[in-house]
Parts: C-alpha cells; sequence; structure tokens
C-alpha cells in the first residue's frame, strides 16, 4: 500500500500516519521529521533546512526532491509507505511521479485530513515533543504519565519552535497558498479522500480505515 497524507499543520497526519503504519507493517516517511532529525545531527540537508522550517516557510523543491527520491528508494519502503508531508507544492507532486516512475510503483490513495483552524491552533499550542525520540504528546488530548516528561525516555518535553503562535500563522497560509492546489490536483487525478480530522484519535482513525476500504 503506497498511501500520501496531507493536511494544514497540526491537523493530526502524524498521529494518524504512526497509526497506520503500525497496523499495515509500511514505514512512515515523514519529511518533517527527517528534516528535523537532520537539523539535530548537523546533517548539509540539515543545515540547509533550518532557516526554512524554523520560520514555518517550506524548503525549496530541489532539497526535498533528492531527500525523497534518497528515502523512497531503501529497501523498507519497497512494498509500501505512508508518505507525511510530501508533496506539499505542485512542482513536488512532478518530482514523486518521476521517483516512483523510476521506481515502477504507483499510488494507491492520498488523504487529506480536515480540521477548523481554531482545533488546529488549539492542537498546535498543546502539543509537546520529545527531543531525543520524537515521540508526540499533547498537554490535554495526550499528556505524558508525568507531566513534561517523555514517558519513554525520561527527557524533557520540548515545544517544537514552528509551533510558535507567529510561525502557526505563517504555516498555515504557505498550506493554504500552496499545499491545498497539490490537494486539487490529486482529485483531479481521483486519487483524493477527505477525511474529517475532528474528535479523538480513535474516531479519526476509524473513518481513516472506511476511507481505505474503499481502496
Ligand atoms: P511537518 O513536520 O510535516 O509539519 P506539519 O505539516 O506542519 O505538520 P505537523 O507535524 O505540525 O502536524 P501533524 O498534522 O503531523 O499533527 P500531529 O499529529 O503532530 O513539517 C515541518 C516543516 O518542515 C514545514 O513547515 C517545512 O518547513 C518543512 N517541510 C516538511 N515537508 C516539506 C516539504 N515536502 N516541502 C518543503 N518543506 C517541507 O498533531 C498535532 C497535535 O495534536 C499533537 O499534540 C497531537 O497529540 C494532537 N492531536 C492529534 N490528533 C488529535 C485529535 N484527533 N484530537 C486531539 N488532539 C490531537
Amino acid at each position: 500500500m503506497r498511501l500520501v497524507f496531507i493536511g494544514p499543520p497540526g491537523v493530526g497526519k502524524g498521529t494518524q500516519a504512526v497509526r497506520l503504519t503500525d497496523s499495515l507493517r509500511v514505514p512512515h516517511v515523514s519529511t518533517g521529521d527527517i528534516l528535523r532529525q537532520g537539523m539535530r545531527e548537523g546533517t548539509a540537508v540539515g543545515r540547509k533546512a533550518r532557516e526554512f522550517v524554523d520560520a514555518g516557510k517550506l524548503v525549496p523543491d530541489e532539497v526535498m526532491g533528492d531527500l525523497i527520491a534518497e528515502r523512497l528508494a531503501k529497501p523498507d519502503a519497497r512494498d509500501g509507505f505512508v508518505l507525511d508531508g510530501f508533496p506539499r507544492t505542485v512542482a513536488q507532486i512532478s518530482i514523486l511521479d518521476d521517483v516512483l516512475g523510476r521506481l515502477g510503483v504507483v499510488l494507491d490513495r492520498v488523504f487529506v485530513l480536515v480540521a477548523p483552524e481554531q482545533e488546529i491552533v488549539r492542537r498546535l499550542g498543546g502539543r509537546r515533543v520529545c527531543p531525543q525520540n520524537g515521540e508526540v504528546y499533547h498537554v490535554e488530548s495526550h499528556p505524558p504519565k508525568s507531566p513534561g516528561v517523555c514517558d519513554s525516555c525520561g527527557t524533557a518535553l520540548i515545544q517544537r519552535p514552528d509551533d510558535a503562535e507567529e510561525v502557526i500563522r505563517e504555516r498555515l497560509g504557505v498550506y493554504a497558498e500552496l499545499t491545498e492546489p497539490v490537494a486539487s490536483a490529486y482529485a483531479e487525478r481521483g486519487l483524493l479522500v477527505e477525511i474529517d480530522g475532528t474528535g479523538d484519535p480513535d474516531a479519526v482513525f476509524e473513518r481513516l480505515q472506511q476511507g481505505l476500504e474503499e481502496v
């Protein structure tokens, strides 16, 4: 199964992608996670990406194209993947088409998760992440067992720099301008399934599974 998740920042793409990859036994390929790991480790891609990510802007398409080509060519992605956060521009659709064409595979479905803006802002404002292993929490809807501390490794949780209020506004603007046209393009190809992202994560996951049955 080769799936793409798109949707505004904070709608719950990562939360749902992790659940889905656990049940489908395919890798979760999150371009945001790959960039943040590169930033932590100081790789060439991480150094190029930092100024864009921290400002809530998109990393240039040519950087993202190399990154996604390399990741999807790895053996663990041969039989399927859930791609979370790519493509995000119309130009990135062509990049993905080329990469998949070279690999001789096609996409099965593109899911777009949707939720009202006030819910998105609430989710991002309360998000806390583990800087050590990337686990994601929410102060209300998914709190850690001990406040402020990762359940798995005990590291102090942080807020992502791009979850600052003014950066959230920038990211929402970028999504409306550059990524909504991606959803429209996949709708024209008959690949898009819209999923209501409101309600608790279990309710959203149930809707996703129903969407998958149509694949
Ligand atoms: P990325 O990491 O992809 O960020 P994003 O798309 O903005 O998405 P988020 O990770 O913020 O949110 P999410 O939808 O995964 O929500 P989550 O599940 O965490 O990208 C970051 C940056 O990298 C970009 O801004 C850009 O600079 C760069 N980048 C990445 N890809 C790129 C590309 N292709 N091209 C160029 N640049 C690129 O949930 C959010 C919170 O809500 C959590 O706290 C969670 O616990 C909670 N929550 C989730 N679901 C629910 C629910 N149903 N009910 C209540 N709370 C919930």
